[in-house]
């Protein structure tokens, strides 16, 4: 099935960079969903490894394998990018072919650390959404998901993710089947945001984010009112 056929129920999500917090959670949630789903990663055994762990943790109706990014993203119909900033380019650049023709969910939030806490860091192509556009001419890239804590995605006492996705891209079908498949996790809206131009201050925001969680020892996620 592809992307632009409709029925986005049986689209199966490969997730780049997919050990870690943020694509495990995904992973888990759109399993959850029913999506079949693809981890991926550098090295075959850690994807085993998590799908093995998340196929123990959902039971054998959850479709969970794990690949090399590569056989991710050649495999699944949808691909989110859950690496972190400093691999992103690289990475991506290295699957142009195998993410030509599909829809590349980049959730990637390039900020940096520091005494005071969490900044987000400047990107000369304006974001990580466009540098994935940029690296990747074959493919519809969009934004979505940097506001989404992972460990909420993780949290198996979390049974309503309470929030909005903004969605950003360029493309309107496919801002749609990136929107109708973040309104799939439960307890989320999936709300277009705008241009892929305008993704930079979405990743920025995930740094006040991370501000009010410390204050407020929270997983702040946000809602748009009057929609
Ligand atoms: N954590 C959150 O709550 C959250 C929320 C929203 C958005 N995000 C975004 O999601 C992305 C992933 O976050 P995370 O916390 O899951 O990160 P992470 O655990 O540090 O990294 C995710 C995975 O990426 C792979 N990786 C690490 N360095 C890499 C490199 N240089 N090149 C290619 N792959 C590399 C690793 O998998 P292998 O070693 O198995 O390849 C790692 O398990 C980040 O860009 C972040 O901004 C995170």
């Amino acid at each position: 099935m592809t992307a632009d056929q409709g029925d986005i129920s049986g689209l199966t999500i490969g997730v780049l960079g997919g050990t870690g917090d943020q694509g495990r959670g995904l992973a888990r949630r759109f399993a959850m969903a029913g999506h079949p789903v693809i981890i991926g990663s550098r090295d075959a055994g850690r994807a085993g490894a998590a799908a093995a762990e998340l196929g123990r943790e959902l039971g054998s109706e959850a479709l969970i394998s794990g690949a090399v990014n590569a056989e991710a993203a050649d495999q699944a119909d949808v691909v989110i990018a859950a690496m972190p900033w400093e691999g992103h380019k690289d990475l991506l650049a290295s699957l142009a072919a195998e993410l030509a023709g599909k829809i590349v969910i980049d959730c990637v939030n390039p900020m940096g650390f520091d005494g005071k806490g969490a900044y987000a860091l400047p990107v000369a192509e304006g974001s990580a959404a466009q540098q994935a556009a940029a690296v990747l001419p074959e493919s519809t890239v969009v934004g979505a998901f940097h506001h989404v804590s992972a460990l909420v995605l993780l949290d198996p006492g979390v049974t309503s993710l309470d929030q909005d996705v903004l969605v950003l891209g360029d493309d309107r079908q496919a801002t749609d089947v990136v929107a109708a498949l973040a309104s799939r996790l439960p307890g989320v809206r999936g709300v277009y945001g705008g241009r892929l131009r305008n993704c930079g201050q979405v990743e920025a925001l995930t740094a006040n984010l991370v501000s009010i969680n410390r204050r407020y020892k929270a997983h702040a996620g946000i809602r748009v009112t009057d929609i």
